[in-house]
């Protein structure tokens, strides 16, 4: 295992996708870190970048115990200043804030075969890629420099003796040519850590540590939602225990066309995993009524949730003896690392719908067979794992459902005209060969009504937003647009207009994430 400590730049995840990508298992911690509360002993230690300055008065420090731990180090931008800070040289603001490509000259040292290990078999002069304000003037003592730019004269250091190196450009960028390279250079060469983490081995393993988990007769409930997450999450527990795991699927009453049914259908009948739906339409309308705001929205539908899983799982419990003892929840590494960044958990914008609360009632132990895993890793398990392409690559869906796609009041009616122009537009996205290339798409009802023509009538009738958008993490977005696409769009506005009454109008929503949130609510 590398260890990757966070400093907050917006890079550090992708440090860790480039590490995991070479088949080396490395986890990112927040920089605040204490070496001595270290759960594993790391082969490496990398330190990120950071949009801090060394000489801060709140900038984040590492644990001192770092240097002294034994291991290979590569500080990376703030990770190199705050090692050349920590070691005694200097850092200062440079004159304009360097941003974009710079060409590095390799700088060989004959009688320091360790220094030269970081740019070996990369010949003299490499692309990369510079994000920094500020940088290095004076390097610690005992570091050599191993390369500069024409702007930068330190732009890579390393220690004399000691496996310690820094780099003022960004590796883990595509815009770095040979970045992979240098970054395994370090992990591979200088750290000699284990390349053999693969999603096999993976898969192997997380079910061996599930059964050693549950024990021969422990049984593990879990919901499930018809989305990737909880499906692989599913599936895993069924390999591992097979009808010991029993799943839940709560029916609020504002899901997809169709949704529960064909949920049923795969996962119970194809996949043969132990499957109750629990029909709490009803419930979750009625408790609905005549709330418009959308957190309260989102409140009442996350607790109604609990409420019925709680009723479902105790039924399931008291069936079988009283042997549920795990919780499964689909928790992946991002919201891992979000809720241990040193800045503390990211100011909520919206309160998404966790099930986080079931645990303090329920007295179940949680069991989470996906935290070590980023989005794209779960999809290429559940490929492992033999699910079919079409939901490896489902769009997400909120927990609220619809219930946030019908701005205003959510009725039964006005949740089947959303869902009817819902599913015309993701079938036509289908159809059209667009679904992969759109992050995310949806279509939401508006509150308001707007006048049409229809055959000699006038109508006076709702209208329909239809969202698409392109993004990889969910936390920025870009609306999805091409003149193909607005060819498209207008069959797609035709078709709803013509099929689902009580719609005369349809838009296309063309805002970016930010100043917009991907839903409307
Ligand atoms: P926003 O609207 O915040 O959405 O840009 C970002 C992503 O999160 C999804 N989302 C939710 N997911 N419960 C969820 O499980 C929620 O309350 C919720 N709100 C938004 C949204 O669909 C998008 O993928």
């Amino acid at each position: 295992t590398v260890l990757i400590l966070d400093f907050g730049s917006q890079y550090s995840h992708l440090i860790t996708r480039r590490v995991r990508e070479m088949g080396v298992y490395c986890e990112l911690l927040p920089c605040t870190q204490k070496m001595s509360e270290l759960h594993f002993k790391p082969k490496g230690i990398i330190l990120s970048g950071s949009p801090y300055s060394v000489y801060d008065t709140d900038a984040p420090r590492v644990d001192p115990a770092v240097f002294e731990s034994g291991v290979p180090i590569l500080g990376i931008c703030y990770g190199l200043q705050e090692m050349t800070n920590h070691m005694g040289g200097k850092v200062e603001a440079c004159d304009h804030r360097e941003y974009g490509h710079a060409m590095l000259n390799v700088i060989k040292h004959p009688n320091f075969p360790l220094a030269d290990k970081l740019f070996e078999g990369l010949g003299d002069e490499l692309k990369v890629w510079m994000s920094h304000g500020d940088q290095v003037t004076q390097a610690a003592p005992g570091f050599l420099v191993i390369s500069k730019t024409n702007t930068a004269p330190f732009a890579a250091v390393a220690h004399e003796s000691k496996p310690f190196f820094g780099i003022q450009f960004h590796p883990e960028v595509t815009h770095t040519d040979d970045g992979q390279a240098v970054l395994k250079n370090f992990v591979v060469n200088i750290c000699h850590a284990d390349a053999s983490w693969t999603m096999d081995a993976f898969v192997d393993k997380e079910i061996a540590r599930i059964r050693k988990i549950v024990g021969p007769h422990g049984r593990v409930v879990g919901a499930v939602s018809g989305g990737v997450d909880s499906t692989v999450a599913a599936k895993l527990m069924h390999e591992a225990i097979g009808d010991r795991f029993h799943a839940i699927l709560v029916d609020n009453g504002v899901m997809r066309l169709n949704e529960c049914a064909n949920v049923k259908k795969m996962l119970g009948d194809k996949m043969g995993i132990n499957i109750k739906v629990s029909d709490a339409a009803d419930l979750f309308l009625g408790r609905l009524k005549g709330v418009t705001d959308p957190e309260t929205k989102r409140k009442i539908i996350g607790n109604t949730f609990i409420e019925v899983f709680e009723a479902e799982a105790a039924i399931i419990d008291k069936e079988c003896g009283g042997e549920i003892e795990y919780l499964l929840q689909g928790t992946l590494y991002p919201d891992v690392i979000e809720s241990i960044s040193f800045k503390g958990p990211s100011a909520t914008i919206k309160t998404h719908h966790n099930v986080g609360g079931l645990l303090e009632d329920m007295k179940l132990k949680l069991i989470e067979p996906l935290r070590e895993l980023f989005k794209d890793e779960v999809r290429a398990l559940g490929k492992i794992l033999g699910l079919d392409d079409e939901l490896v690559w489902r769009h997400p869906f909120p927990g609220p459902g619809i219930a946030i796609r019908v701005l205003g009041e959510v009725t039964k009616e006005q949740v089947e005209i959303a869902r009817l122009a819902d599913n015309i537009y993701i079938e036509e996205i289908k159809k059209n060969g667009y679904y992969r290339q759109i992050a995310q798409a949806y279509a939401a009802l508006l509150p308001i009504k707007a006048v049409g023509v229809m055959g000699d009538k006038r109508t006076y009738e709702q209208v329909i937003a239809l969202r698409a958008v392109e993004t990889k993490d969910f936390m920025t977005a870009d609306i999805f647009a091409s003149a193909e696409w607005f060819v498209c769009l207008k069959r797609i506005s035709s078709r709803i207009i013509n099929e689902v009454k009580g719609v005369n109008r349809v838009v296309y929503d063309i805002s970016s994430k930010p100043p917009a949130t991907i839903e409307w609510e």
